[in-house]
């Protein structure tokens, strides 16, 4: 996450830009002292992922009671062939790569001749798994071409425009770390990028029994709890606060009735929390929430509704035995 500079890597098949300057930092700052000013404090999920946040979170889907990256990569791998061999001349689209791993699993099963003739764009706010990824992915795919855009997904879908045939892969339920509102929202954006004969696959984690949610987010090795304390040295890199992650304690739980896993840092002592970047102290109080995750849980009817929302058609919906994790592909058709 580099709000500040615009770097360009430009080297053999790779090339990444940073778009994030163009957000202005001033903005960004007030955005974060705005949810900490708010009734009920929050911070956006997005900063979860510097260096570290993308380290953590890597580790976290490697936890035993994290099901939705190994659930999702298993079924990339059953329809990677049905969805991938045919593909050449074509932009891969992928907000949110992060590691680039299940992309890879999608580059495998399609044929080294059209390998050469595809542009994968990866899209994510965190540099180092944009820059890391490239480099892993050109080292098993020494021939495709790679145009990263270290950016915002939600806030310069602009950036997705293009004349070319596309197809964009949104992996991970990253789609439900987001309100309605915004999730919507992006599925309107998209779709009105989008050419027709365009298609987009779309991995969503659906509604299970509480127990093995709960799991997920509560793991035995305090993972999760890293990675959500870590927001807030995120944080004060940005806005130069003073949080103490010492200070908060991990809590995460789903919420049945919106259907989403909830995660809040819970101050366990009374605070103040001052920036230069405000004239006024934000003061917590002992046993406060933060609250700095949804996770949304969908059911399949949720998931035809955004037919509805997008304008787009679904071609195919994916799940495994379990029906734990689904991944729906959709297309434009008009
Ligand atoms: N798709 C990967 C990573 C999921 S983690 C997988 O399924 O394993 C979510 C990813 O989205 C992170 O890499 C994070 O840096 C990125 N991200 C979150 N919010 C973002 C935003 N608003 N704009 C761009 N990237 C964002
Ligand atoms: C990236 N995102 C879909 C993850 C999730 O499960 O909501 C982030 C995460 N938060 C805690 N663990 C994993």
């Amino acid at each position: 996450m580099n709000y500040y500079g615009t770097e360009v890597i430009d080297v053999q098949q790779i090339k990444i830009t940073n778009h994030l300057k163009d957000l202005g930092i001033n903005n960004i700052r007030k955005e974060i002292i705005d949810g900490l000013k708010a009734e009920q404090k929050y911070i956006s999920s997005k900063f979860f992922y510097d260096e570290k946040g993308s380290k953590l979170f890597e580790d976290i889907t490697r936890l035993p009671e994290y099901y939705p990256t190994r659930t999702e990569k298993k079924l990339l791998k059953e329809i990677a062939p049905e969805l991938m061999s045919n593909l050449h001349n074509i932009d891969i689209v992928e907000p949110g790569s992060g590691d680039c791993s299940k992309i890879s699993i999608l580059l495998q099963s399609i044929p080294i001749e059209n390998l050469k003739t595809i542009n994968y764009i990866p899209i994510d706010i965190s540099h180092s798994a944009i820059s890391e990824s490239a480099q892993n992915l050109t080292e098993i795919f020494p021939d495709l071409s790679i145009n990263g855009l270290v950016a915002d997904f939600i806030n310069q879908i602009e950036l997705f425009q293009a004349d070319n045939k596309r197809m964009f892969c949104f992996l991970g339920s990253t789609l439900g770390n987001f309100n309605e509102d915004v999730s919507n929202g992006f599925l309107i954006n998209l779709s009105s990028i989008m050419h027709t004969g365009d298609t987009f696959l779309l991995g969503l984690d659906l509604v299970k029994p509480v127990h093995i949610l709960h799991d997920a987010y509560n793991d035995s090795q305090n993972i999760t709890a890293a990675f959500n304390k870590n927001i807030l040295s995120v944080i004060n890199n940005i806005i130069d606060s003073n949080f103490d992650i010492d200070d908060f304690e991990h809590k995460a739980f789903f919420n049945e009735q919106k259907s989403r896993i909830e995660m809040h840092l819970t101050a366990k002592e009374e605070m103040t929390i001052t920036s230069p970047y405000t004239n006024s102290i934000i003061s917590i109080k002992k046993g406060e929430n933060i609250h700095t995750e949804n996770s949304y849980k969908y059911s399949p009817e949720q998931i035809k509704k955004f037919e509805k929302t997008s304008g787009l058609t679904i071609k195919s919906m994916y799940t495994d035995p379990n029906k734990w994790f689904a991944l729906v592909l959709f297309e434009k058709n008009i």
